[in-house]
């Protein structure tokens, strides 16, 4: 029987470098997106996808993280004496979202690192997910429940979110080379870590969702140091292609870069307009600009 994919690995040591000044102080995966930080989307989803352990790999400098998702008394109190229900419904919604634990990574060596910090916290043969919440997705089913779907009908296969980005873009991304198309996904050959366009298998990119097999750390305990000098988990993910394989799946739905200025923006601006209080104003503003 295919055990439930139950636990989710965010790495989000980084220093969000590309969002100086503001993140000299808030740690990007904090900033907003309409009225929830970048990391709640990425819970939400999780937690809408069945899954219940939400492990964050962290900096000890990102303190406001553990803080956003604590259980907050004295705001509840507040709120409850001020009779505003519907926030504190919206508050304590946020409490259960899942099981929390925090792990550190004192040194950015690399996404492939930041996952095999988490090893100690995932069992043996166990699938598990890694969500990249840089790459917020709007769809209308969660995308790792899609990845889920996926594996369960490739009997507990490891499966990766793609999206065909144009071929000029793909040094930004990890690029399989697909080895055949099936039942709306693929089975995956090799991967490469930010390939020149020229040199590139495909413009099929991996997208910041990933459900795999525990055995991938056996993999990353001695993967070396690959593009960029860093552990990279492009590089370990061949070794889960054996039974019960590697597949990918172009995902149904929305994808922002909030990595980036301009996705970040666009991410706001997407999620102005599917809100109900704002929509109408929102797009009035945006037509008189
Ligand atoms: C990471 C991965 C890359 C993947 C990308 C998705 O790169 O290394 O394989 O395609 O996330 O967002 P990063 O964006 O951290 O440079």
């Amino acid at each position: 029987m295919i055990k439930q994919v139950k636990k989710a690995i965010f790495p989000i040591a980084g220093l969000g470098t590309r969002f100086l000044p503001a993140t000299k102080s808030i740690p990007k995966e904090m900033l907003i997106i309409l009225d929830r930080p970048i990391l709640e989307w990425a819970v939400i989803e999780a937690s809408l996808s069945g899954i219940e352990e939400m492990i964050f790999v962290t900096s000890s400098k990102k303190n406001s993280i553990i803080e956003h998702f604590d259980k907050s008394s004295i705001l509840e109190d507040l709120l409850k004496k001020k009779k505003k229900m519907d926030k504190l419904l919206l508050i304590q919604s946020q409490n259960k979202l899942g099981n929390f634990s925090y792990l550190i990574q004192d040194e950015p060596k690399g996404l492939g690192h930041a996952v095999w910090c988490a090893r100690k916290l995932i069992g043996k043969d166990e699938n598990f997910v890694v969500i990249l919440p840089d790459d917020i997705i709007l769809s209308k089913k969660p995308a790792v429940k899609q990845l889920i779907d996926v594996s369960c009908k490739t009997k507990g296969g490891s499966v990766l979110a793609l999206e065909k980005v144009p071929k000029k873009e793909v040094y930004k991304y990890g690029v399989i080379n697909p080895k055949r198309k099936m039942n709306g996904f693929y089975s995956i050959n090799s991967l490469v870590e930010k390939p020149k366009p020229e040199k590139a298998p495909s413009n099929l990119s991996v997208v910041g969702r990933y459900l795999l097999n525990s055995k991938i750390f056996e993999k990353l305990e001695k993967q070396k140091k690959g593009f960029g000098g860093e552990i990279q988990l492009t590089d370990s993910l061949a070794s889960l292609i054996d039974d019960p394989g590697l597949f990918g799946i172009e995902f149904e739905g929305k994808r922002f870069d909030c990595g980036s200025k301009l996705g970040f923006i666009e991410a706001n601006l997407n999620f102005g307009l599917s809100d109900k209080e704002i929509n109408s104003s929102l797009r009035k503003k945006i037509r008189n600009l």
